[in-house]
């Protein structure tokens, strides 16, 4: 149990009290980030003068050895140690003497761990940004197959008009375009740097808060100590980025598990992609998507505790603020994972476009374009959709789609009716004929593709 503040106590802490205060379990996942702030500082305190160059070069050194170490395995994380901040202090300090004791001047691990969770958040966001275009690249591949493939658009989970597989691909692919830009707008808004913050004030020293920001990647340095130290401002965002994006896969995790029903069968997942029964020899159960809809709980679930956790702690640092981690690496893990997972599942799905087309032609999804025609032929709509309706009427009497009525029947409802009526309201025609931009209309979709293809290039 060696510590960084012994200094000032007489009296060893309580075992229990040291074990509810260490955060080493899980902010060692940090340590990429905190030897590389390290590393950044120190080099900082040699260039300004306030460390000697030699020691500066030193701590360089031996951090640069100790992030090698763990990479390769060599070096385990000494879970005994407070947290991952005293970890990496006394690892130096024991690889290269008194110059490690230097490392930590000018500094807090207010500002260290603010640093820490900015650059983790940094990496993760580029991370998942990556995942994220691997997704829209297979929903592409989707939707450029798939603009003539007719299957039935829903409202009220009734048939309502027909669409094409690839319009409804496209509404996805714009869900997860935006959050990428969503990802993308926190990752620009949060980078600037904290460190030099202190624990609340700043600090004496002469630091090069510029030289330490430009290295590590960041816009500048922070204008507020006290700000920089306290906010989990970034944290929050992510989670309700991340949240979004959970609520998108999960809405399209249920529309797979409602495809794949046996009432459906609009898809097939691969084998590679569901489970069976223990007990039912017959199952093939589409799990990855209702694991995925079951997670998006525990993501929301970060969100609130971040938002509460962060609600009632007055300036500057407070220790509740430990308890940003754990949700939040929770969380992330499990959108990195649930994103990957969904794309392998949609990658090797296979769509059963005759079925979806048949389920297309029933159920009247074709009504609202008999109307159009009636209007062409002059009659307001308002009469145009009564007529319609009547029609519908008729045809669930009989047990026969629109399409299947003889010239007679539809004329004894409207004498304008003609038999062009047919080819007006063909399914193909009711499709090709919406056109205008953000319709299933093929000719519409490829514009919409070419955007897709400059947007993912
Ligand atoms: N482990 C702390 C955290 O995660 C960082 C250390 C700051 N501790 C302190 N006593 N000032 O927020």
């Amino acid at each position: 149990m060696s510590k960084l503040w012994g200094g000032r106590f007489t009296e060893n802490t309580d075992s229990s009290v040291y074990d509810f205060n260490a955060s080493v379990s899980f902010d060692k996942r940090m340590y990429r980030q905190d030897i590389t702030g390290s590393i950044v500082h120190a080099k900082m305190l040699g260039r300004c003068g306030i460390i000697p160059k030699e020691d500066s070069s030193a701590i360089v050194a031996g951090l640069e050895g100790i992030l090698a170490d763990i990479e390769s395995g060599r070096l385990a994380i000494d879970e005994t140690m407070e947290d991952i901040h005293s970890f990496v202090e006394s690892e130096l300090t024991a690889r290269i003497g008194d110059a490690g004791k230097k490392l930590h001047t000018g500094r807090s691990r207010n500002d260290q761990v603010a640093l820490d969770i900015k650059l983790f958040t940094r990496d993760y966001i580029d991370t998942l940004d990556v995942k994220l275009k691997d997704l829209l690249n297979t929903l592409l591949v989707i939707i450029e197959d798939n603009i003539e493939t007719f299957m039935p658009g829903f409202t009220h989970m009734q048939k309502a008009q027909p669409v094409t597989l690839a319009h409804h691909m496209g509404a996805y692919f714009e869900m997860f375009k935006r959050d990428r830009s969503r990802l993308f707008d926190i990752r620009k808004r949060m980078n600037l740097c904290p460190l030099g913050s202190g624990a609340l004030a700043g600090t004496t020293y002469p630091l090069d808060r510029e030289f330490v920001a430009k290295e590590l990647g960041f816009d500048g340095a922070t204008f507020n100590s006290m700000d920089s130290v306290s906010d989990r401002d970034h944290i929050v965002e992510l989670l309700s980025a991340l949240s979004t994006i959970m609520m998108h896969l999960s809405r399209f995790s249920e529309e797979i598990i409602i495809w794949n029903s046996n009432e459906y069968r609009f898809v097939e997942i691969s084998d590679a992609y569901s489970t069976g029964s223990s007990i039912m020899p017959q199952k093939k159960n589409p799990d990855i998507a209702e694991l995925v809809r079951g997670k998006t709980g525990r993501v929301y679930g970060a969100l609130m505790s971040m938002l509460t956790t962060l609600k009632g702690i007055p300036l500057a640092y407070n220790k509740d603020m430990q308890e940003d981690k754990e949700p939040f690496f929770d969380a992330a893990d499990t959108v990195l994972n649930c994103v990957i997972l969904f794309n392998g599942m949609l990658s090797t799905i296979t769509f059963n476009k005759k079925v979806m087309e048949e389920s297309a032609k029933n159920g009247f999804t074709n009504a609202t374009d008999v109307a159009d025609y009636l209007v062409l032929k002059n009659i307001p709509f308002r009469d145009a959709h009564r007529i319609v309706g009547e029609l519908v009427l008729l045809c669930i009497d009989k047990g026969c789609a629109l399409d299947d009525l003889s010239l007679d029947e539809f004329r004894s409802y409207s004498p304008v009716i003609g038999d062009d009526i047919y080819e007006a309201i063909s399914m193909k025609t009711c499709v090709m004929k919406r056109c205008t931009q953000g319709a299933p209309g093929p000719e519409a979709m490829k514009k919409v593709i070419c955007e897709y293809k400059k947007y993912l290039s």
